[in-house]
């Protein structure tokens, strides 16, 4: 593996790789990085127009390549590329269709590498036939490294710890995700529209590449999930609360955690998106959009100019105003030391959020407030236990190579505020 570069950013001229972009020229790490794209010029205008915004003119070198290999030197060109860095991060998606190749040669070239993909089908596809390679040369790869999932695993994730510190095993968590804003990128409808609209293969293997363990086993580890199937009234948060196109692929992330980390062999999880007080106008418009979606599934070339395309994403000034909120509730029952046997679920309660709001994440917990109190108090009535909910940062590395174990050491949550200028 050489050291040209600390990190290779794939994706730059779309929307979300330009946001990382301004946030690696913005804070000006003691990094050396690139950006690999398929278009030279494209590429250079965009980290031009990103300089001249942030007055930086010392900009990053532009790798040229294709991301999908068709013939064999294409692949070794971007072969060359990967093995001049030590990290790839990527938001060239669908991911599906673009990114296949990218973790395969990182996997042979023992490059760690992180996604923003929201495709189970394709963490299912990667674990299942790059594990055993990334395991070999300790490359750690790291799919749904985006907002989604990030703060919902590492909520479930510190919920775990949380029981843990209790002496007790999590039972059942629930996550309540609120958006300041629903709008998409042109990228991630593309993508939703390509999932929903792909032929799945009939072919089923063993058991659900999810479940495998680091030595390719079925995880005894299990999840069962519990999203809501419609619209509920969420009396903890005095809102309205039902599914959402990300739930499963929450779910599906938390389900490969719990296999790998072994949080409880039958654990029951469930994602629901806040909606608030939605009016009619607005309950009208959400299930217009929705409806548009799925004629742009059945037939993209009529409906998909309707909405963003690629490239194209929310006017950034509204949206950096916003933030997302994860919160969530679990229940965890005690053990005797020693024992497989469980004892009845905890009464003990706690009910603390996690909001991402800057830059920089950050978490509270065991608030005291009479409101937080009072939601306890209220949530305790209809669940025996409520647990932390918790958002957490940094990049460290792990020892071990596995595909999940990393993943809570790997953040990448947007910052969705101007990004402070670096030195
Ligand atoms: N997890 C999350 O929270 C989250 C959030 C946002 C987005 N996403 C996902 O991230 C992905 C990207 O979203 P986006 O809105 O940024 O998409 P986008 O604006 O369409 O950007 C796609 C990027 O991929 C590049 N690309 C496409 N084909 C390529 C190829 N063959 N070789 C090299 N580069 C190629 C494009 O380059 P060109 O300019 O040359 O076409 C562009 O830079 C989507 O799959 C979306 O679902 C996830």
């Amino acid at each position: 593996m050489a050291d040209e570069y600390d990190i290779l950013l794939c994706g730059v001229t779309g929307f979300t790789g330009k946001l990382a972009a301004e946030h690696l020229l913005a804070k000006a790490y003691p990094i050396k990085w690139a950006v690999c794209a398929r278009n030279e010029a494209k590429a250079k205008s965009c980290l031009a127009v990103l300089g001249e915004q942030l007055g930086k003119t010392q900009l990053p070198p532009v790798e040229v390549a294709d991301l999908v290999c068709t013939t064999a030197e294409e692949e070794a060109k971007l072969r060359a590329v990967v093995q001049k860095t030590k990290v790839v991060i990527t938001t060239a998606g669908p991911f599906e269709k673009y990114g296949q190749t990218l973790v395969k040669l990182c996997a042979e070239e023992g490059v760690d590498y992180a996604d923003i993909s929201g495709e189970s089908d394709f963490l299912r596809a990667m674990v299942a036939h790059h594990d055993a390679t990334a395991q070999q040369t300790g490359a750690r790869i790291v799919v749904h490294c985006g907002n989604d999932c990030i703060p919902w695993d590492l909520t479930v994730f510190e919920m775990r710890k949380h029981a843990q510190s209790k002496g007790a095993e999590l039972v059942e968590a629930q996550t309540f995700g609120e958006f300041g804003t629903g709008a998409m990128s042109g990228g991630t409808l593309t993508t939703a529209i390509y999932q929903l609209g792909k032929q799945r293969s009939a072919a089923k293997p063993d058991f659900d590449p999810l479940l495998r363990t680091r030595d390719g086993r079925k995880s005894e580890s299990l999840t069962k999930i519990a999203n809501p199937k419609k619209d509920v009234w969420v009396g903890e948060f005095g809102q309205y609360g039902g599914p959402w196109i990300m739930g499963p692929v929450m779910a599906n992330c938390v389900r490969r955690s719990n296999a790998l980390l072994g949080y409880s062999p039958n654990l029951v999880y469930g994602d629901a998106l806040l909606r608030g007080h939605p009016t009619m106008a607005q309950w009208v418009g959400e299930k217009a959009y929705t409806t548009l979606v799925a004629a742009a599934v059945v037939m993209p070339s009529l409906f998909q100019r309707f909405l963003p395309g690629p490239g194209e994403g929310p006017s950034p000034r509204p949206w950096r105003a916003t933030s997302s909120t994860c919160t969530a509730s679990a229940r965890w029952s005690t053990r005797p030391a020693g024992s497989r046997r469980r004892s009845r679920p905890s009464t003990t309660s706690q009910a603390t959020r996690a909001t991402c709001t800057r830059p920089r994440c950050w978490w509270r917990r065991g608030c005291s407030s009479s409101r937080t109190r009072a939601r306890a108090a209220s949530s305790r009535r209809r669940q025996p236990s409520a647990a932390a909910a918790s958002l957490c940062s940094g990049s460290t590395r792990s020892s071990a190579p596995s595909w999940r174990s990393v993943r809570r050491k790997a953040c990448f949550v947007t910052p969705r505020r101007p990004l402070p200028r670096g030195p």
